[in-house]
């Protein structure tokens, strides 16, 4: 016999009419569905005095919400849409003559568990929205709900005969494929791995927001995911995770066999830093199966050989600890892998807070060359290079971030750039280019996020 499967729909519109009762001490704010779908806002103010600044203030937050909700919104929209289409096909499926499948099993459980972490990031969102806005709004409970209903669901699908899951495998590669594909749009021109036979940056394509971190935690708001910038026979696809709730800590890191294992966060290895060797500032990048990270006592460029096990540090004697980035403290060297090597950049009382990059040797572990710039590092949101050229950027405003400034190390030259590029969220603590697949990888205020480079040909 056909179970049953009720399937019901959220209900979005209402549910997304969130009351932003945080930015006002007192006064009266209630919420409404419009006509068509629009959220309606009704202000009582007791002031007679108008707090602009404020105001502005909370559209700025209620923009960057708005803008996370939609993302959030439309990965539930298409999961609704296709458990619809999985149900019916279940339907048409049961009536057949069932025929267990002896393979396949096992992608239907990784199909099944992406579609919970999704589920189990949209419920972190929701909390995430909740806290921020400080509301016990009813429909926040009711959008709790509906995420119960939905997960609800997929189990009852789950534990349904196996043998017809097989639609629901295929159902996924579609989906899957669809997205390779979106991505694939967004490069008109196919990377060049390795090669610097172009002059610079073009542009920096639309952010790829993949997912809320592996600790399914907003307040791990200061941390780094990317890949292994050259990476050693075996570990090709390895990707790496690290965050906390501070930026002062750096204690563990995470790194997962592939991208799946990284979306599932399934960590190949958990790597608690012993004491003694913590880091700080989520600067860090892996290359050659290494981390290299900050480390503050004593303050110094300090390296986990992942193949080892082994720590090693150099002290830098004119980095400063005075000097961090724009969004977040603790970021006085920042650690960058391009075509050409490994790098850091720091600041110093000599260069009165301006970047100083510096190229490191892998095999000594210490300083072969270094250049001056002109960027005041608290100015920047944050640097890294590629094919030897450093870019710094900065916040244009909210959702908007511009790579204002390059140094050639070949030339020279400085140049000034206004290469403009759209955030996920308005703070980022890592920042950095990859050679090995030539995309750009932010840790984007919790969330990891990727971007496709676009290289001058002239
Ligand atoms: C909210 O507005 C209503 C109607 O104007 C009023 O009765 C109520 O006292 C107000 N509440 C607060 C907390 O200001
Ligand atoms: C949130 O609201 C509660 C009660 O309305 C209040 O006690 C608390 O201080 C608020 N928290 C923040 C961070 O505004
Ligand atoms: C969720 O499911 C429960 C029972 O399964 C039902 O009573 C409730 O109305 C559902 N809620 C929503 C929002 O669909
Ligand atoms: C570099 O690019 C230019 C123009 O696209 C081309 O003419 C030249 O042959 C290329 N050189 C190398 C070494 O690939
Ligand atoms: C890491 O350790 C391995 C094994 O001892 C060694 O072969 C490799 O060169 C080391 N890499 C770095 C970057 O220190």
């Amino acid at each position: 016999m056909l179970p049953v499967l009720l399937l019901l729909l959220p209900a979005l519109g209402p549910a997304l009419a969130w009351i932003p009762v945080q930015d006002w001490e007192s006064g009266n704010v209630t919420a409404s569905v419009g006509s068509s779908g629009q959220c309606v806002c009704h202000v009582f103010l007791p002031d007679t005095t108008f707090p602009a600044n404020r105001v502005e203030h909370m559209q700025e937050v209620s923009k960057n919400l708005l803008l996370e909700v939609e993302i959030q919104k439309k990965k539930i929209v298409s999961y609704e849409g296709k458990l619809v289409i999985y149900l019916q096909e279940l339907k048409d499926l049961s009536i057949r003559v069932s025929i267990m499948q002896t393979s396949g099993e096992d992608y239907i459980k990784l199909d099944f568990e992406l579609l919970r972490i999704e589920l189990r990031e949209f419920e972190a969102l929701v909390s995430q929205l909740k806290d921020s806005l400080n509301s016990s709004s009813p429909l926040f409970d009711s959008l709790y709900t509906e995420i119960r209903n939905m997960t609800h669901i997929v189990n009852q699908l789950e534990s349904y005969d196996k043998s017809n899951l097989e639609v629901i495998r295929v159902e996924f590669a579609k989906l899957q494929k669809k997205l390779e594909e979106c991505q694939a749009e967004q490069e008109v021109i196919k990377p060049d791995i390795g090669n610097c036979n172009h002059t610079g940056i073009l542009s920096i394509g639309k952010p790829l927001v993949i997912q809320v971190n592996a600790h399914l935690s907003p307040s791990y708001q200061y941390g780094g995911w990317g890949k292994d910038s050259k990476p050693v026979r075996g570990y090709e696809n390895m990707y790496f995770y690290g965050a906390y709730s501070s930026p002062s800590a750096v204690y563990d890191f995470y790194v997962y066999s592939n991208y799946d294992d990284l979306i599932l966060r399934k960590a190949l290895k958990h790597h608690d830093i012993p004491s003694g060797w913590e880091g700080a500032g989520n600067n860090y990048i892996v290359h050659s199966n290494t981390i290299y990270y900050q480390h503050n006592s004593p303050f110094s460029m300090t390296k986990l050989n992942l193949t080892s096990s082994k720590y090693d540090y150099r002290v830098i004697s004119a980095a400063s600890q005075r000097f961090s980035y724009a969004y977040s403290d603790y970021q006085n060297l920042d650690f960058a892998a391009d075509e050409n090597g490994l790098w850091v950049m720091y600041a110093s009382e000599e260069s009165k807070g301006k970047i100083v990059l510096a190229k490191i040797d892998e095999k000594s572990f210490g300083i072969e060359d270094q250049w001056n710039t002109a960027v005041f590092k608290q100015s920047a949101g944050n640097a890294f290079m590629v094919c030897g050229v450093m870019y710094a950027t900065r916040s244009i405003d909210v959702s908007t971030e511009e790579i204002f400034y390059a140094f050639d190390t070949k030339t020279k030259q400085e140049k000034n750039l206004n290469i403009r590029f759209q955030k996920f969220q308005e703070k980022y603590s890592n920042l950095d280019y990859n050679p090995s697949d030539q995309k750009l990888y932010m840790y984007n205020n919790g969330y990891y996020v990727s971007y496709n480079v676009r290289f001058n040909k002239e």
